[in-house]
Order: C-alpha cells, then sequence, then structure tokens
C-alpha cells in the first residue's frame, strides 16, 4: 500500500498532498486530522461531475504563511507588520472566501462587483471592523462610490490607484490610497509579457511629487512564478522605488507585494514559503537599515497559493477509445468538460495532478488522453503532450465505475467557468468536521436553458 501512495504522488507536502492517501480498498481518501474522509463513497453519494471543497486544506495554508514570516520577521528583528490580502478573483465562492477571513486574511478586490459582496458581508453583520480591503481595478465611477460608503460605514479600506488618470477621480476620496508600480523585471512565468498594461512606471510614479495620503504601493508581477528568487528580487526592485518615493511622501509606510507564489500541481518541488519570506524580509530589512527608513509594513495576495490544493474535481469515465489505429493510448472520455470546468487547461495549457478514486491499486495501467464531453477538439488533456496512467476499465466488474480525481482546481476555474454545449456545471460539496454540505446542486437542463434566456 506504501507504494501506491507513493505512485500517485500523495502524502507529500512539497507537493501538496500531504492531506491525501489511499484506504486498504484502494479509494482515494482526505484527511482532516485525525478523520478521514473516503472520496469514493462521496462520489456514488452526489454523482459526478463533482467538486469537493476542504476548507481545512485553506485554513492550514493561511496559518502557514503567517507562522512563517511572522516567525521570520522577529528571527530577524524586523519591525514592520505582515499581513495577508486574500485576492478574491482567485476564487470568489463563500465556502472559500469566509473560512479564509475566519483565519486573518484580509481581502484584496478587483471590481466593484466583488466589493459588493464585501459590503453585503458588512450589511449582514458579518464583518470584523478591524479588516482592512484593498482595491484594484480601472476605479470606474460606480467603483469609487461604493469605496466611498464603505469607508463612510467604517471599513478601513484602500483604492489602488493603477492608472495615473484615476488621481483627479479620488480627488474627493479622504481615506488612504496606493499605488501600483509597474516595474521592469523578467520573471520566469506565462504571464511575463513583455507589454504589461497594469500600473505605473517607477519614473512617472516619482514625477508626481506628492501624492495625497499615500499609504501603500505596490505590485503585482504575474501568477505561477516559477523560481522563489524572482519573488525577492522583485521585491528587492520595488523597495528601491519605495525608498525614493518616501523622499516626498512620508506617508508611505507599507509594501504590497502582490500574487504570484506558485503551486507544484503533482508535478515536482518547488520553493517554500520560509525561503521566500526569508528572502524578502532579509533583503528590505536590510535596505531600510542602509537607507535610514522604517521596515515598510509587508502585504502578500498569494491567491493560487492559498485556494488550488483545497478543491479536487472528479469525473466518471464514461468510456474509452484508441487514440489513433493501432496506437497504445486511449482516449479516456470524461463525463464534464474541460473547456467549460477546468478552462485554464485549454486557456494557458495547465498541467494537472490526476490520479484514480478507485482502484488506485490496480495490477493493470494504460497510457490515456482524456478527453471532455463538448464537441470541441481542443476540450481534452494530453498532459502537455504526453500521457497519464489510469486503470484499465477492462478490469472493472459489471456496473461498477471508473472515477478520476484532478488535484488542486480550487484556483480561478470557477469564475473562468462556461456552459459550451450547454453542459451542466458539476456540483460542489463541502467537507468540514465530518459534515458534508451540498453548496451547489448541479445544474438542471431548466438552470442551463435560462442562462441563455429560455
Ligand atoms: C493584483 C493581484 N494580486 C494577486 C493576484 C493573485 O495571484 P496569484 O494567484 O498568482 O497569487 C492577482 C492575480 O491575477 C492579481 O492580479
Amino acid at each position: 500500500m506504501k507504494n501506491v501512495r507513493q505512485f500517485w504522488k500523495l502524502g507529500r507536502p512539497e507537493l501538496n498532498t500531504q492531506w491525501f492517501d489511499v484506504s486498504r480498498d484502494g479509494h482515494l481518501i482526505v484527511k482532516e486530522g485525525n478523520y478521514q474522509y473516503n472520496v469514493f463513497e462521496l462520489v456514488k453519494k452526489y454523482g459526478s461531475p463533482l467538486e469537493i471543497v476542504f476548507p481545512h486544506i485553506l485554513e492550514q495554508k493561511v496559518e502557514d504563511l503567517f507562522t512563517v514570516f511572522q516567525n521570520t520577521m522577529r528571527r530577524r528583528k524586523y519591525r514592520g507588520r505582515f499581513s495577508y490580502h486574500y485576492p478574491m478573483k482567485v476564487n470568489q465562492n463563500k465556502e472559500f472566501v469566509i473560512p479564509l477571513l475566519s483565519e486573518g486574511a484580509n481581502l484584496e478586490v478587483a471590481s466593484h462587483n466583488e466589493l459588493w459582496l464585501l459590503k453585503k458581508l458588512w450589511g449582514q453583520n458579518h464583518f470584523n471592523a478591524r479588516i482592512r480591503v484593498i482595491c484594484n481595478g480601472p476605479k470606474v465611477a460606480k467603483y469609487i462610490d461604493l469605496i466611498t460608503e464603505l469607508r463612510n460605514l467604517g471599513v478601513y479600506i484602500t483604492p489602488i490607484i493603477e492608472d495615473l488618470g484615476e488621481i483627479p477621480m479620488l480627488k474627493s476620496f479622504k481615506g488612504d490610497v496606493g499605488i501600483r508600480a509597474n516595474i521592469n523585471i523578467k520573471v520566469r512565468s506565462h504571464w511575463d509579457k513583455k507589454f504589461d498594461q497594469f500600473g505605473t512606471s517607477p519614473e512617472e510614479i516619482l514625477e508626481l511629487g506628492r501624492i495625497r495620503n499615500l499609504k501603500i504601493l505596490h505590485y503585482h508581477l504575474g501568477s505561477q512564478i516559477e523560481q522563489g528568487s524572482d519573488l525577492v528580487r522583485a521585491a528587492k526592485k520595488l523597495m528601491e522605488l519605495y525608498i525614493q518615493l518616501r523622499k516626498t511622501n512620508p506617508s508611505l509606510d507599507t509594501l504590497d507585494l502582490g500574487g504570484g507564489f506558485a503551486v507544484p500541481y503533482g508535478s515536482r518541488r518547488l520553493y517554500s514559503v520560509e525561503s521566500v519570506a526569508n528572502g524578502i524580509v532579509g533583503t528590505i530589512g536590510k535596505m531600510a537599515a542602509r537607507a535610514g527608513v522604517p521596515p515598510p509594513h509587508l502585504i502578500v495576495e498569494w491567491g493560487r497559493y492559498a485556494v488550488a490544493p483545497a478543491q479536487i474535481s472528479i469525473f466518471r469515465i464514461i468510456h474509452a477509445k484508441p487514440v489513433s489505429n493501432g496506437s497504445r493510448k486511449l482516449w479516456y472520455i470524461i463525463d464534464g468538460s474541460f473547456m467549460n470546468d477546468l478552462l485554464d487547461t485549454w486557456a494557458i495549457h495547465q498541467k494537472w495532478h490526476v490520479a484514480p478514486v478507485n482502484h488506485m491499486d490496480a495490477k493493470k495501467l494504460v497510457p490515456v488522453w482524456l478527453t471532455g464531453s463538448s464537441c470541441d477538439s481542443d476540450d481534452k488533456y494530453t498532459a502537455s503532450g504526453t500521457y497519464i496512467r489510469l486503470p484499465r476499465l477492462e478490469e472493472l466488474e459489471d456496473g461498477e465505475q471508473q472515477y478520476i480525481a484532478i488535484f488542486d482546481t480550487g484556483a480561478y476555474q470557477d469564475a473562468l467557468a462556461s456552459h459550451h454545449c450547454l453542459l451542466s456545471s458539476p456540483a460542489k460539496i463541502i467537507v468540514q468536521d465530518g459534515d458534508i454540505t451540498l453548496a451547489r446542486r448541479r445544474e438542471t437542463p431548466e438552470e442551463v436553458g435560462k442562462l441563455f434566456g429560455w
């Protein structure tokens, strides 16, 4: 059984699979402390496609983040404060946002509508007054109005100037503001584009002179940054601008380092939170001391880091057929869609960690490519042109089904989801403290039709 767990890369903290294991019957199980859930039993009960959310994983990720940064700051005698702002765009589901807030996360929002959700929480008295909100995204008038309204209600809310055209629009805003820099630095990531449309160049920011109530200097380089040293290098570059900017803006006291911490997606060990925290806190601390400025408070907005591992997606294999005549490789057709429900498979060729939910101990495996149920020839997962190995369907007993789990699906996929071929979105269940809650039913034809005016 030990080899089965190793084979499917479970139980490995460096791959974010420390919560997953194999039962004696060859089923995928998920551990929460000393309690465990059998994923095969869950999918038999709730059907497929199914998304399973584990709030305890979210909570653990945020707790680790606080512990590591706070310990590093203490050890290095860094006198600034650390805070975590969860970027809501990464997953706006209530079942994700509430556990994060309860672990002490603040929020970063990117639009009027995300901020409106916060207003709703505030109105229902769910919101702790000490919570802080950072507002990114283009500031249209209704967005600024809502920012002002929430500030007047007592929320500590900071709009970030993304574009110089926003400065006149924020003229009558009485609270603190931030500004987003577009720093010129190359990092290894899908999103390291030659032209980045976000933020303002350091030169233009410095030319502004004094910016009223400037509190936060912010940047966000990109997502899934492959080298930890790049996160540190970018923080150093931002700190250089901070030191310059403080000469004309003494109210500036916080660096918001944005998102970008990568998820291993089951394939290989990346860098650790410890190494990045040590690099950032050490570098910025030394630069502050050398320049004779107080060390800035530090904010990170690592979204994917916290939420990707907290959800798995389960599909049933409907049937199999050869990839082409004579090929040993098979297409396994799933009862869901990559294009609809795991859209990054198509958009950015996302690599996923895939494992069977049952028959994990199968003696015979076949090399497969996966294909979704829509009519689109791009609706497939070929593991970047390689293949994955899954149990042979011939081994199944009469009436038995083969299910697969795709790990780390908690980040970005829900808000990007679509309805190609009018396939229904998966059901979503929340699993915590031994309780299972149905958060979203699988869509009915009526519900899907309604979205298109039927
Ligand atoms: C401003 C900002 N902060 C944070 C994030 C989250 O990035 P990640 O999920 O890579 O940590 C994003 C993602 O696009 C972003 O635009």
